[in-house]
């Protein structure tokens, strides 16, 4: 995180500026997504499931916010409806000062490919690409792929000897490192990541926190980390909790 915004979070914590100065630093810090009263329900047969019940969110840029709950909770869908992938029923999103959910389809998805980074609950690498040719596939679809980022990508996540492997010949840690470094490869804004350390022993989820987090504080952005595991959770710069569809 830059050195500027985590002060202004220091300041805001601690209320410790006047409110001329605090106003000031609000208009300077305006939130990069915002969420406002999102609903959404499933239905399955007669019954009515409630998951989001009304959230609203600010998240600044550079910040890095863990959202926690039991399983069943809502976080995956309130991940997926932050970063655009699934339609709230009603609420808006706005991202960067765009509203999610408007426009075409097509602009939308360019939106998510250039500005949007993800790790999926799961990896969800292609088995049939290799390491380099997963990683470089985000490049592709936005029409602008570049080997030499996705090198780079793996190469910052550690995996410089495993380019041209398959997943099924890596491990599982690397598998979430390659799926780590396919979400940074367009130079994404913000990164959103569902249980990243879902499938790992204790020891590698740590090391994957690590690596997300000096990651995004390296390179200045914003992270959206999803887990059940609240020891990890108090890792980030903030820690949310949904319960009854709603943030605590
Ligand atoms: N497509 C769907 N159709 C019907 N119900 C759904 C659908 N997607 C999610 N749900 C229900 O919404 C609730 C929240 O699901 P969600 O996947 O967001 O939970 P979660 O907090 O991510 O859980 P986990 O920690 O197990 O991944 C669950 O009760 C789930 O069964
Ligand atoms: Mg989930």
């Amino acid at each position: 995180m830059p050195d500027c915004v985590r002060m202004r979070l220091f300041a805001a914590r601690l209320d410790c500026v006047g409110s001329g100065s605090r106003d000031a630093v609000r208009h300077m810090n305006a939130p990069q997504l915002v969420a406002r009263d999102l609903h959404r329900s499933f239905e399955i047969g007669a019954r009515k499931i409630e998951v989001l019940r009304g959230i609203s969110l600010d998240v600044i840029e550079g910040e890095a916010v863990f959202l926690c709950g039991a399983s069943g909770a809502g976080k995956t869908t309130l991940l997926y409806t932050l970063a655009g992938l699934e339609r709230p029923e009603t609420g808006t999103v706005e991202f960067e000062g765009r509203r999610l959910y408007e426009g075409s389809v097509a602009a939308q998805s360019k939106l998510r490919n250039e500005k949007m980074g993800f790790v999926f609950q799961g990896y969800f690498l292609l088995p049939e690409l290799t390491a380099l040719e997963n990683v470089t596939l985000p490049g592709m679809i936005g029409g602008r792929p570049d080997k030499g980022a996705a090198e780079a990508s793996l190469r910052d996540v550690g995996l410089a000897e495993r380019l041209h492997h398959l997943p099924a010949e890596l491990s599982g840690g690397e598998q979430q490192r390659v799926a780590i470094a396919r979400a940074l490869t367009n130079d994404p804004d913000i990164i959103f990541a569902d249980e990243p350390t879902g499938n790992l022993d204790s020891r590698t989820g740590d090391t994957i926190i690590d690596l997300l987090l000096n990651l995004a504080r390296d390179r200045r952005k914003t992270l959206l980390v999803v887990t059940h595991d609240s020891r990890l959770a108090v890792r980030g710069d903030r820690e949310l909790r949904i319960t009854d569809g709603m943030l605590a």
